[in-house]
């Protein structure tokens, strides 16, 4: 399924806009429409309405009641600049019919309307109809428009040549089928690179990652070896994914992913705090963070010396469990997905028993006896638990793991619609 964005143009074959829309939703794609002003003249807003299920945009400054949502997905926890929003989240943006005037605006850049503003904002591949009378078609300036806007890597549908839409006309200009441009849309999306999934829209997801450090005195601390790759990884696969990712980091130095929060931590403590101010406001809670389990009861202000000891023994008491209480304050509609590092013969039955005491939707399980994947390495090997399912990730890199993660938390969600009233 894609979102599709509909520009739609002053001209008589705006008519069969509406059959576009038809197909694609048939097709079980969502569709949002755009309409120019001039369009008005020919299909009137309440017609895409009613076969899209959502409101039409015709103004910049009106504000969309979706807030940016397609049909079936889950709105933004803000209000958007409608226009910008919902084309962020479109997968492919067709313009049909494409007037001469709107491919001129087109490939001059202008942005005075929904549509063409739509276009110069928009990331995703561009699929174009252009309906026209053959004279206003053939003109040199349209062609030269055209030229330009493929040459800059848009997809141009028809136009056919046949009858026209006005009275004894005939020649090129028609548009082309709305079963063609359907299919044009289609195979822009599989271009190599070009579709971008937007399958978490609307979503607040919280990642930890890293490893937490509980000084024994100001210099010297109580850590663990984790890099915090995989929650990097995951954080930047859920933003990509158009999610509001926030990632608390326990002393990462890695690069953070583009859109994503940014919250340093560097003990169990601060990392807690974090995490509970922050969880109410989450939809999707990934707990990859190591968190210490034991801290040293008393931290020396300054520096232990050496001079005269034998040894350090350092009394330690336990951490908070993070994730058990952030369990506890969940509320209905989040997801808690725990990460259990396991030494060994006897992982899965320990981290399914985590599964089960800390109330979580999943578990993912690596083996940390193997020095080839998990701390600190570039590819992890892991299985998923859910209360339902297990499945294995073979070994391959972190940011392929995040995928399988994420893909696996859209599943338990998706189930969860399903099964509400
Ligand atoms: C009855 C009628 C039919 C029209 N049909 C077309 C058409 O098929 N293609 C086109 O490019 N312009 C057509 N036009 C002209 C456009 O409506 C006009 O250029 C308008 O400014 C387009 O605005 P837009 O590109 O913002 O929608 C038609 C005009 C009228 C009055």
């Amino acid at each position: 399924m894609a979102r599709i964005l509909l520009g739609v143009t002053g001209g008589i074959a705006a008519y069969k806009a509406v059959e576009l829309v038809r197909l694609a939703t048939k097709a079980g794609h969502a569709v949002r429409v755009f309409q120019t002003p001039a369009s008005l003249h020919f299909v009137g807003k309440a017609t895409f309405e009613g076969v899209t299920g959502a409101p039409v945009l015709v103004h910049e400054l009106e504000p969309d009641p979706s807030r940016g949502a397609f049909p079936g997905a889950e709105p933004p926890h803000h209000d958007p600049i409608s226009h910008l929003e919902l084309v962020r989240r479109s997968d492919v943006y067709v313009i049909a019919p494409a007037s001469a005037n709107t491919l001129a605006k087109l490939a001059g850049g202008h942005a005075d309307n929904m549509v063409t503003t739509a276009a110069l904002a928009c990331t995703a591949p561009l699929v174009l109809a252009p309906a026209m009378n053959n004279h206003m078609w053939t003109h040199p300036a349209t062609q030269t428009s055209v030229e330009t806007l493929l040459r800059r890597g848009a997809t141009v549908i028809g136009p056919d040549a046949g009858e026209l839409a006005s009275r004894g006309e005939w020649g090129a200009g028609r548009l082309a089928e709305p079963a063609a441009i359907l299919a044009a849309a289609e195979s822009a999306l599989e271009a190599p690179g070009r579709f971008r999934p937007r399958s978490l829209d609307g979503l607040r997801v919280l990642v930890t990652a890293g490893g937490t450090r509980e000084p024994i005195d100001a210099v010297r601390y109580v850590g663990n070896r984790s890099s915090g790759r995989m929650g990097v990884a995951l954080a930047a696969e859920a933003s990509r994914r158009g999610a509001e990712v926030t990632l608390i980091a326990a002393n990462v130095s890695l690069d953070p992913p583009e859109g994503v929060r940014w919250i340093d931590v560097e003990t169990a403590a601060e990392l807690e705090r974090a995490a509970r101010a922050e969880f109410p406001g989450a939809d999707v809670l990934l707990m990859a963070a190591a968190v210490s389990d034991f801290r040293p009861a008393e931290a020396g202000s300054g520096k232990i010396e050496k001079h005269g000891r034998e040894g350090l023994a350092i009394e330690t008491e336990a951490t908070v469990d993070v994730l058990g209480a952030l369990s506890e304050i969940r509320r209905p509609g989040q997801t808690l997905v725990g990460f259990a590092a396991e030494h060994g013969e006897g992982g899965l039955v320990r981290a399914r028993e985590k599964l089960e005491r800390k109330g979580l939707d999943a578990v993912v399980l690596n083996d940390i006896s193997r020095a080839d994947i998990g701390f600190d390495s570039r590819d992890n090997e892991v299985t998923i638990l859910t209360g339902v399912r297990e499945a294995s990730v073979p070994r391959r890199p972190k940011s392929e793991v995040a995928a399988a993660v994420l893909d696996e938390v859209e599943a338990l969600r998706a189930e969860k619609v399903r099964l509400r009233p």
